[in-house]
């Protein structure tokens, strides 16, 4: 018999992804019965930049979760990091060498979660070693759950995903998102919206960066790209593209990792038109 010693890695990357999907699935289900019903709404770095005790509740329940099951692992939840950019960068780095690092944002598209406009998820990444190895991002609404472990593909309602086929700028569909950072990555932003309008096929702005790119792998979008993001948005969506044969840079084609706060995600035919067009625009960084 196979003791779990020997077959630890198996085992165990197998029952990381289990625990992945088990609690974005309860998350979400959670999440979904407190759909225009929470209670507190706040606000957090700017007017624009909400949180509700949702958002805290659905986080709380996957931490616990997640170090129930692995009590020596680490975790940053955006829930748990100040507001702003550099409390966020400050997080990330102090966590970043540890060896299994869970990286979650409960509610990705919270303003839509507030407004009742279908388009959020929650976002759950482990990196090991600060790669990402598993992925899951879950949209509880479509109840369509969007997986990818590191080299072995991604999937959606148990379906290899692969990216769209469309080759040049001009025939893509590509989303970008509006930053509550009004300082820099807004401005920053609508230079690349302006430019970028008139060479693609048209633009989508859903409100939720972790769809936004799991939309990309599935191949709904062409590519996607926004200034300002954090390591929580992007880390399971990171995967899910890289895995389903697309192409995650940040906005000026540095390849992607944690500390990635301007992204460029892309079906990976349209990936160099996509940044040259943003870097053209000085809208790349
Ligand atoms: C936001 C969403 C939104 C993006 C913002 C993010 P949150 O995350 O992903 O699409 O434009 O930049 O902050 O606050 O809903 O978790
Ligand atoms: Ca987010
Ligand atoms: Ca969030």
């Amino acid at each position: 018999m196979v003791s779990d010693q020997q077959d630890g890695a198996i085992i165990g990357r197998k029952s990381f992804t289990a625990v992945a999907i088990n609690c974005a699935a309860k998350a979400g289900e959670w999440i979904k019965t407190k759909l225009g019903n929470y209670e507190k709404l706040d606000t957090k770095m700017s007017a624009q930049d909400l949180v509700t005790e949702v958002d805290k509740g659905s986080e709380k329940l996957i931490k616990r979760l997640i170090l129930t099951h692995f009590p020596d692992h680490s975790f940053l939840g955006e829930e748990g990091v100040e507001p702003g950019p550099e409390a966020s960068a400050k997080a990330l780095e102090s966590k970043l060498q540890d060896e299994y690092l869970w990286i979650v944002d409960p509610i990705d598209g919270t303003t839509n979660f507030v407004h009742g406009f279908p388009f959020f998820v929650v976002s759950i990444a482990l990196a090991y070693r600060g790669e990402v190895i598993v992925g899951v991002v879950y949209d509880p609404l479509k109840d369509e759950l969007f997986l990818a472990e590191k080299g072995k593909g991604a999937y959606v309602h148990g379906k290899r995903m692969s990216v769209s086929p469309e080759d040049t700028l001009g025939s893509g569909l590509v989303a970008t998102g509006f930053p509550a950072d009004q300082q820099y990555a807004l401005p920053l932003n609508m230079k690349g919206l302006q430019a970028l309008a008139p060479q693609v096929r048209n633009i989508r702005s859903g409100g939720s960066a972790a769809l936004h790119m799991a939309y990309v792998a599935a191949g709904r979008l062409s590519g996607f790209w926004e200034i300002g993001l954090n390591s929580w948005d992007l880390a399971a969506g990171s995967l899910l593209v890289q895995e389903s044969g697309g192409q995650v840079t940040d906005t000026s084609g540095r390849p992607y990792h944690l500390g990635v706060r301007n992204v460029a995600a892309s079906n990976g035919h349209i990936h160099g038109e996509l940044v040259d067009a943003l870097t053209k625009a000085e809208a790349a960084e």
